[in-house]
């Protein structure tokens, strides 16, 4: 469905190269849910956007993103004008993208109209549809965003994004924002969209338990480990990934020393190396991917 191969997203900026994204090999698979985690400035957001090629003019991007066997990188504006929001959906970090002086049910109905040709009154009847599956109800649509609460406005981006059917969907941190019990709702609305392909981005690592098939982490612009979520919570294998885990308040709070390095100078060698207990001499030699059993992970101790 999904693959992503040596993708290097830099920016060029007055302090000198940032390399947000470096050498990103990844795969989600058809009706799966792929959960991309790591501290804030590891590069999920810029990964995620550069699939849907909306980066902006300072970014300089190399590799391939292969989406049903079509390098996306290669297509031209208007054809990947066709894919945003039609084969691939956006349900964006922000809810401030939401246009505050059209209704939601306008805003909903848009992309039907525009990408898949809908009239106005079918495009409306599938939004009202749509609300009534998602628990915001048929009749707030024709309410304006400033009217609805953070989790409806949630919502209301949910409905947004699965109008179209797209065929994969991408949420940036769905979560952020919200207090426990609004995100237990997004999980239970991301459960209800069983048939779909989602990219989920999240630092929430509860909600990513309770939703991901399968997890990615990304540290400093790498991807460092891609484990089912099952075995990744009851044993992770990157000592990064350990930590993340271990400074939950269920599992013991106890935080990650030091700081992510800068995205700019990483250091050479495994970039988690300067805080991570089990650093060796080995570790100054980066460590590539190592593939055990379904799982990857890039960290000499299983080499
Ligand atoms: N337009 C830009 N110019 C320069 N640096 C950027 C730009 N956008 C993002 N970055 C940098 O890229 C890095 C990764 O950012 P991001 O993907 O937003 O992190 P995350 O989503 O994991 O929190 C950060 O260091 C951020 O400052
Ligand atoms: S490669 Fe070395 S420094 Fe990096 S995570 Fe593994 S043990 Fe730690
Ligand atoms: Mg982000």
């Amino acid at each position: 469905m999904l693959k992503i191969e040596n993708l290097k997203v830099y920016f060029k900026t007055d302090l000198g190269i940032v390399k947000a994204v470096d050498g990103v090999d990844l795969e989600v698979h058809k009706g799966e849910r792929f959960t991309l985690i790591g501290e804030s400035g590891s590069g999920k957001s810029v990964l995620a956007i550069s699939i849907l090629r909306l980066l902006p003019k300072n970014a300089e991007i190399s590799g391939k993103i292969v989406f049903n066997g079509k390098n996306l990188l290669e297509l031209s504006e208007e054809e990947m004008r066709r894919i945003r929001g039609r084969k691939i959906a956006w349900i964006p970090q922000s809810q401030s993208s939401l246009n505050p002086v059209l209704t939601v049910g306008f805003q909903s109905a848009e992309p039907m109209i525009e990408h898949l040709g809908f009239d106005k009154k079918s495009a409306f009847a599938k939004v009202l549809r749509i609300f009534d599956f998602l628990g915001i109800g048929r009749n707030r649509a024709k309410d304006y965003p400033h009217q609805f609460s953070g989790g409806m406005r949630q919502r209301v981006l949910v409905a947004m994004g699965i109008s179209t059917s797209p065929e994969l969907i991408i949420a940036d941190e769905p979560t952020k924002g919200l207090d426990a019990s609004k995100r237990a709702q997004v999980v239970g609305l991301f459960r209800r969209i069983e048939d779909r392909t989602m990219l989920i981005i999240t630092h929430d690592l509860n909600f990513a338990e309770k939703l991901a098939d399968r997890i990615a982490v990304m540290y400093c612009g790498k991807i460092v480990e891609v484990s089912p979520a099952k075995e990744f919570f009851n044993e992770p294998l990157h000592p990064y990934s350990k930590g993340l885990l271990d400074s939950l308040p269920s599992r013991g709070l106890k935080p990650i020393r030091g700081f992510q390095p800068s995205m700019m100078n990483p250091p050479s060698g495994c970039r988690f190396r300067e805080r991570c207990e089990f650093a060796s001499e080995r570790c100054r030699r980066e460590p590539p991917l190592f593939n055990l059993n379904g799982r990857s992970v890039r960290c000499w101790l299983h080499d």
